[in-house]
């Protein structure tokens, strides 16, 4: 490509015109399934001419379209109970407005997923300080995270692509090279499952997960506030006003974040319970009862009622932050042109628990040379 193309393109991109978004397009011979091989097609590129790019995959009922800056999950299609598909995760139809959101709209998350008090931590004796871009506190790896970053995208089978990035020493505060891979497959069953692998060359924490937003009604259809949602965890972690870990596993019994038996997402959120006023609704680590484990165990179910689309979360981690997409205010425009309010979506990310840097009775969340970081999440879909 000559630079007056990338130029041209890349105001196209600016101006939002650069890439065609009106659903995934599917060779005619894999219909009916939708299943076809990963395809790749430019999206827009970077304010340095840099190409983005979007690869769709499609297996098993489900579509799924990724980008390559951030890892996003820029669209997610799943059947309803009469076999319509639906984009059931929040974004933009343009690369611009992901350079500039803070919402994290399907962002690959990393180095740490949610927050570190202060934004510093001691390891072996050495105070690292990372950047504040939330209040006192750092969140989700700072402000140019791995959210923010290009990654090198590989096809990795019928269904699956193979994310990779070297976050060099030092960036973002955090020490170590970090050689991270993630895979995105979709399975035979159409389940979107992520799994994370990562090495460092000197200690360091690690915390990675996605911030996909849900909204199985199909985004840009109002609330999620009709959802059911179960999630398998007796224990919460309670936070202070800037939604840091107060260090407590407080019990869920006869509060708001008891989703034990399934209810309504909107059932309680109203409760003048203080612990919601300060994430402006449901912002908080559930502490799974199933703890860490080797291979993805049970942590969530999410149910639309009308449509009967259902997600099943299983993971390796301990824990999961449901947010109710608090901080939505109306004031981006997602996918299909409508705005986004609150409660328009709502996250599960799973993770280890905020704050673990700070908090040594949580689980570990430090890797040493010589080890290696593995997690793995899969979103299970189906109707009922
Ligand atoms: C996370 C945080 C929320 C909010 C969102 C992005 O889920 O826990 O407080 O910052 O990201 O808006």
């Amino acid at each position: 490509m000559t630079p007056d193309r990338r130029t041209v393109l890349a105001s196209a991109a600016v101006a939002g015109l650069a890439a065609t978004t009106t659903g995934l397009a599917t060779p005619a011979a894999a219909e009916g399934r939708g299943d076809a091989q990963p395809r790749r097609e430019t999206f827009g590129h970077l304010p340095d001419g840099t190409r983005v790019d979007r690869w769709t995959l499609a297996r098993g009922g489900t579509r799924l379209a990724v980008l390559s800056y951030g890892g996003i999950v820029q669209r997610l299609e799943t059947p309803d109970r009469h076999g319509r598909t639906a984009n059931v995760s929040l974004g933009f139809a343009t690369l611009e407005p992901y350079l500039t959101a803070t919402t994290y709209f399907g962002a690959l998350i990393g180095r740490y997923g949610n927050r570190i008090a202060g934004g510093r931590f001691t390891l072996d004796g050495t105070t690292h300080q990372l950047p504040l871009n939330d209040g006192p506190n750092s969140l989700h790896g700072g402000n140019a995270g791995f959210d923010k970053r290009v990654w090198e995208i590989t096809p990795a089978g019928p269904a699956a692509l193979t994310l990779h990035r070297v976050s060099p020493d030092g960036e973002m505060g955090y020490p170590g090279t970090l050689d991270v891979t993630v895979t995105y497959t979709l399975t035979d069953d159409g389940d979107f499952r992520i799994d994370y692998a990562a090495t460092t060359d000197a200690p360091t924490v690690v915390n990675l997960t996605n911030h996909t937003y849900f909204n199985l009604a199909g985004e840009g259809t109002g609330s999620i506030l009709d959802h059911r949602l179960e999630i398998a965890a007796a224990r919460y972690t309670p936070v202070d006003a800037t939604l840091i870990p107060t260090g407590e596993l407080a019990s869920v019994s006869g509060t708001p974040f008891d989703f034990r038996r399934g209810k309504p997402v909107g059932q309680d959120i109203r409760r003048g319970h203080p612990q919601l006023g300060h994430g402006k609704g449901f912002d908080h680590n559930l502490v799974l009862d199933k703890g860490v484990t080797r291979r993805p165990g049970h942590a969530a179910t999410l149910h639309h009622p009308a449509s009967g689309r259902t997600m099943t979360l299983a993971t390796t981690e301990p824990g999961v932050q449901f947010y109710s997409g608090n901080f939505l205010d109306g004031a981006l425009v997602g996918t299909t042109g409508n705005a986004y309010r609150q409660s328009d979506g709502l996250c599960l990310e799973t993770q280890h628990y905020p704050d673990s840097p700070n908090q040594p009775h949580f689980p570990s969340t430090v890797l040493r040379p010589g080890q290696t970081y593995r997690s793995s999440t899969v979103h299970a879909f189906t109707t009922r």
